[in-house]
């Protein structure tokens, strides 16, 4: 057996592979309610033989959205779009995640076939919020310096977000704190200037991240459901979150019942200098669990399925995560187990195809 195809338990859940779906915005929502082309999206991945799909960012409320074609999970609306979804998906053998997503500063934005870039006032832009009045690039809006009020309201609708995503069927949340977002930019020193509780230390930085996820724990998400975290775990900046930060961050998120740190990096500033190759982040996963000791998942450029096993065979991750591969390739875990020469079911229908 392959450890790409051995089942694993993450916090409580059981599931069927190593393999995990990178979440990936798909700007096809209207007012944050999924369409038929979720069922399409999401379900052709289930049917391709995926353990683990982290549906894209949604939005925790209708300002953390990056553009207004995000998914969101505000409102029970939106919950009950998701639940064929989640209902279908998970008939295949999936486990079924959901990122909860802040844009922070980064808010506000057109869908990329639109031009990436903030949105006009006459095409509804709104403003945005982050723990500094300090914007993402030259072109993009000056955000409000959140108030007491406001770090009250997002903490509040994480835990509101995380109830609507229980109703829908998730049994995995995924808190962003990744990609240069609201969560992020408060855990980066490049963008929480902030002289109160919630800047300066690490410890003050990570205040809110830690509320949010008490928030989640004391509200409605059931306490048999794991809670994940995508993290940066390096700003590839000078004088941003480090590895030593992430492996310190990681530490009080298992503390705090956390099951699984999604290791991603980037995306705080455009000045970032990064080096992009296959796996480009898997040393970030690797050294947070082995330092932390908590489960982690790697991602970045992993397309070939021997590598894939070896991510795991060698203990550098728990869950192989892509995002792209299976946006070019649906069934590439039925694919990957006849290349690797393991037998796993196949969905009933397709069996007169199996390899
Ligand atoms: C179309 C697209 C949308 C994405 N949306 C999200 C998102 O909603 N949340 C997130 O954390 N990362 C997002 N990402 C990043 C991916 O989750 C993933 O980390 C990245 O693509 C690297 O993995 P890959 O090389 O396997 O694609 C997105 C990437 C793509 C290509």
């Amino acid at each position: 057996m392959k450890m790409l195809f051995e089942p694993v338990d993450l916090g409580g859940i059981k599931i069927k592979n190593r393999i995990m779906m990178a979440p990936m915005c798909m700007y096809s929502a209207k007012d944050g309610v999924v369409s038929p082309f979720h069922m399409a999206h999401l379900g052709a991945r289930a049917v391709g033989g995926v353990g683990l799909i982290i549906v894209e960012a949604t939005g925790v409320s209708p300002e953390g959205r990056i553009s207004p074609y995000d998914a969101g999970i505000w409102n029970e609306k939106q919950a009950t779009a998701f639940k064929p979804v989640v209902e279908f998906c998970k008939s295949c053998g999936s486990v079924m995640g959901i990122q909860l997503a802040h844009a922070g500063r980064k808010a506000s934005t057109n869908a990329p076939w639109l031009g990436e870039r903030p949105l006009k006032q006459e095409e509804g832009a709104w403003q945005v919020l982050a723990p500094s009045a300090i914007p993402f690039d030259a072109g993009y809006p000056v955000p409000k310096e959140m108030d007491g009020d406001d770090i009250k309201k997002v903490v509040k609708d994480f835990a509101n977000a995380a109830k609507n995503a229980d109703l829908a069927g998730f049994d995995v949340i995924e808190i962003h704190a990744a990609h240069g977002y609201l969560l992020n930019e408060f855990l980066s020193p490049i963008s929480n200037k902030r002289k109160d509780k919630y800047g300066g230390s690490l410890e003050n930085r990570t205040r809110l991240l830690l509320e949010i996820i008490e928030a989640i724990k004391s509200g409605s998400w059931p306490k048999n459901k794991p809670i994940f975290v995508r993290i940066s775990a390096v700003d590839w900046v000078d004088g941003g979150f480090d590895l030593e930060s992430s492996v310190a961050l990681a530490k009080m998120l298992k503390n705090n019942g956390v099951s699984l740190i999604d290791c991603s990096s980037g995306g705080i500033s455009p000045a970032a200098k990064m080096n992009i190759y296959s796996g480009y982040q898997l040393g970030f996963a690797k050294e947070i669990k082995e330092k932390a000791g908590i489960a982690v998942s790697g991602v970045g450029l992993i397309t070939k399925p021997e590598f894939a096993d070896f991510i795991l065979s060698s203990g550098t991750a728990d869950m192989v995560e892509m995002g792209r591969e299976l946006l070019r390739n649906p069934y590439w875990p039925l694919n990957a187990a006849h290349k690797l020469g393991v037998d796993i079911e196949w969905p009933k229908q397709y069996l007169r195809a199996k390899l």
